[in-house]
């Protein structure tokens, strides 16, 4: 479908990691939540020259429901007024509660990592289609409700294959019939937007359901042996997020690279904290805070990220210097396999040893199954 050489499919924030994966033999997606059109304009071009014809995809997020989604769209300035003093008030206690400093007064908008802009409106997201439909993209990739008909139609005018996530068997069952090419099949073990189905129950579940739409298996898939289970249960290949926060290219910080190194499985938390629907993301001060009795309920998509995002912004702005109080606060999107993210290593190197791992693995259990029985130690004797 594609012409790769490993079903390695490698969603991404950052334009490094997707052209080092299509580089490497898999597929980049380079996920365009928040880029403007001209930024990913930008970045698409630069992918582009680095993979000169390889192919590669972009990712957007395109939810059913969001605040506004019943009047065709919205405008930010109204949005902004539908966000309550309240939970203004208690984030700014919060900030202040870890001696978090104000934005310096004529601060640079793009300083620190935030979650503001996210663009999942229809209005806002067709000029970035039309820019990705400008590359020739190879896939186009959307989350949190099925592909919208035109957007279908447009792909495949042009012979793009359209890709949707989904989290449950009822998903994915409307995301094909809506027109995708390809489900990914994304259990809760994963980093970002998840749902609440374990990867192993939810992958030969879709496969059968959706037979014949290929199906990649995405939540809980960082190496070879998790990739040839993917196989195992009938996916044609693998969509991995988190693995690729801790390589050389990734556009995470120090802090939060530190953080991934050092965390367990068990750091994880599914929260509505940073975007208003629930995502697992890194256990920390923010998210334990968000879970307190007396915190408020968090807003829906796109009003929390609205309300969020200078904290976000401020935050991340002095997490790394020495001493910070900040940085327990410090949190993003990662899936449980953080617990096995433990040595820094480079995007290539991820793809050459998934492969490596996988074709062993499956060798073990051929043999495990096909070698002549070893005879038990009683008839040893
Ligand atoms: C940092 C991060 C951001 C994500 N953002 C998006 C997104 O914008 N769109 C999307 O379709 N999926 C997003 N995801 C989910 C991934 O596409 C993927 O399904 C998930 O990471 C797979 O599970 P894994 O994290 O165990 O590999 C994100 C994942 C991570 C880790």
């Amino acid at each position: 479908m594609f012409g790769i050489d490993f079903p390695i499919f490698a969603f991404t924030h950052c334009r490094d990691v997707a052209a080092a994966v299509t580089n490497a033999g898999g597929l980049g997606v380079l996920g365009a939540v928040a880029h403007t059109p001209e930024q990913l304009e930008v970045d698409l071009k630069w992918i582009a020259d680095q993979t000169k014809g390889r192919p590669f995809g972009v990712d957007l997020l395109m939810p059913r429901k969001y605040v506004g989604a019943e009047a065709g769209g919205f405008d930010s300035t109204s949005l902004k007024s539908m966000v309550p003093n309240e939970h203004r008030q208690w984030l700014d206690e919060l900030l202040e509660r870890y001696g978090v400093p104000e934005l310096p007064a004529a601060g640079d908008e793009r300083e620190g990592r935030g979650m503001a802009g996210l663009r999942i409106d229809p209005k806002g997201m067709a000029p970035l289609i039309d820019v990705a439909f400008h590359h020739r993209v190879a896939l186009i990739a959307s989350a949190l409700g099925s592909p919208p008909r035109w957007l279908v139609d447009k792909a495949h005018a042009k012979g793009i294959p359209v890709a949707a996530l989904a989290g449950r068997l009822d998903h994915a069952i409307a995301h094909k019939e809506a027109g995708a090419d390809l489900i990914i099949a994304q259990g809760t073990e994963g980093g970002g937007h998840t749902g609440e189905i374990a990867t192993m129950v939810l992958v030969p579940q879709v496969v059968d359901a959706v037979a014949p739409t290929p199906v990649l298996a995405a939540g809980g898939i960082a190496n070879g042996r998790q990739m040839a289970a993917a196989l195992a249960l009938g996916a044609e290949g693998v969509w991995c997020g988190s693995v690729w926060l801790t390589t050389h290219e990734a556009e995470t910080t120090p802090v939060i690279r530190e953080k991934f190194l050092a965390a367990t499985s068990a750091d994880t938390r599914r929260s509505r904290s940073l975007t208003g629907k629930p995502a697992r993301m890194l256990r920390s001060a923010w998210t334990d805070a968000w879970d307190e009795p007396d915190a408020p309920t968090p807003l829906g998509m796109p009003l929390q990220s609205m309300l969020i995002a200078e904290a976000q912004r401020r935050i991340h702005r002095v997490a790394h210097q020495p001493d910070s109080t900040a940085r327990p606060l410090v949190t993003y999107f990662v899936g449980q396999v953080v617990g096995q993210m433990n040595v820094p290593s480079s995007a290539r190197d991820v793809v050459r040893e998934m492969v490596d791992q996988c074709i062993d693995a499956m060798e073990r259990m051929n043999l495990a199954l096909t070698a002549e029985p070893v005879p038990s130690s009683a008839e040893n004797r």
